[in-house]
Order: structure tokens, then C-alpha cells, then sequence
């Protein structure tokens, strides 16, 4: 009898442990935290606000999803501002500008894979 019991015991915490911590995906509030942090770390703030003023690129909240003029390679063009746009926009600026911005420049910084998914999941949430 005493066998059985552990055995139930061994058991209900094998299947506890499974529960938890399989696939875990950042939720909102971690993706929130840490964007910000990640967004005043690299003074992304000093050009984009997120209550859409104009500082000195486009305000970043409701960008998700929209339809916007482009440019690439000197053509114009409609985008829509999904994942793997905002990520390209953040990872490698030069590649197509805003069409109402193209005289300014955004910077280049060097982040991680990670930092730059966490700053378009940051963005995306703002507004979801
Ligand atoms: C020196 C000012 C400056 C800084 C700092 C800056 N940006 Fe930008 N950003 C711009 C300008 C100007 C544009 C528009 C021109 C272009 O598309 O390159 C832009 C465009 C963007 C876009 C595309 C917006 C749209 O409406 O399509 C995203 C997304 C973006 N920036 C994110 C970021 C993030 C995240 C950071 C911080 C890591 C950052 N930017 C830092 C100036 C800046």
C-alpha cells in the first residue's frame, strides 16, 4: 500500500512539473515590462512617443497593422506595418523610410535577436 502512495505521489509531481513550464511565451505584462526597458535603454523614446505626438519620427502606438507609404530603393510604395515590418524598421532602418520622413534618419543600434523581437512585441502590445 505504502509502494502505491509514493508511487501516486512521484506521479502527480512528474505530471505538476509538465504543467508549468513547457512552451512558455512571454505574456503581456513580462512583454510590456521589458519593452519599456528595452525602449529607454535605446532612447527609442527621444524620437517616437507612444501617445501619438510627433517628437521627431512617427509616433510608435497604433502603427500595427496600418497601411503606410514607403519608401525602397527610391520607389514608393504601400506597406502594411505587420511583424516583419516593424521588425526590419527596427533592425535595419535604411532598408524602406516612411514616406513622410524620408529626410530624417533613424539610427542604427545594435541589438540582440531577442531585444529586437522583444521591442515589436512591445509595440504590438501597446495597442492591443
Ligand atoms: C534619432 C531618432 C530616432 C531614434 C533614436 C529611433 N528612431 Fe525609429 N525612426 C526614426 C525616424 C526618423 C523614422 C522614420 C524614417 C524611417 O522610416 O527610417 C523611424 C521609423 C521607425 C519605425 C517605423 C515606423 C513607421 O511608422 O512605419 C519603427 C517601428 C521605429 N522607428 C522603431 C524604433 C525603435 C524601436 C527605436 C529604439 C530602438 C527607434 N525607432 C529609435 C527616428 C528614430
Amino acid at each position: 500500500m505504502i509502494k502505491i502512495n509514493c508511487l501516486l505521489i512521484v506521479l502527480f509531481l512528474f505530471l505538476l512539473g509538465c504543467s508549468g513550464e513547457s512552451k512558455r511565451k512571454p505574456d503581456k505584462a513580462e512583454v510590456l515590462k521589458k519593452g519599456a526597458e528595452l525602449y529607454a535603454k535605446y532612447g527609442c523614446a527621444v524620437c517616437h512617443s507612444l501617445e501619438g505626438k510627433e517628437i521627431y519620427g512617427p509616433p510608435l502606438n497604433e502603427i500595427y497593422m496600418k497601411k503606410l507609404k514607403v519608401i525602397r530603393n527610391g520607389k514608393e510604395l504601400e506597406v502594411i506595418a505587420d511583424r516583419k515590418y516593424l521588425k526590419k524598421s527596427i533592425t535595419n532602418p535604411r532598408y524602406e523610410k516612411v514616406l513622410e520622413y524620408q529626410n530624417k534618419e533613424m539610427p542604427i543600434s545594435n541589438f540582440s535577436e531577442e531585444e529586437a523581437e522583444m521591442l515589436v512585441e512591445y509595440i504590438i502590445a501597446l495597442q492591443e
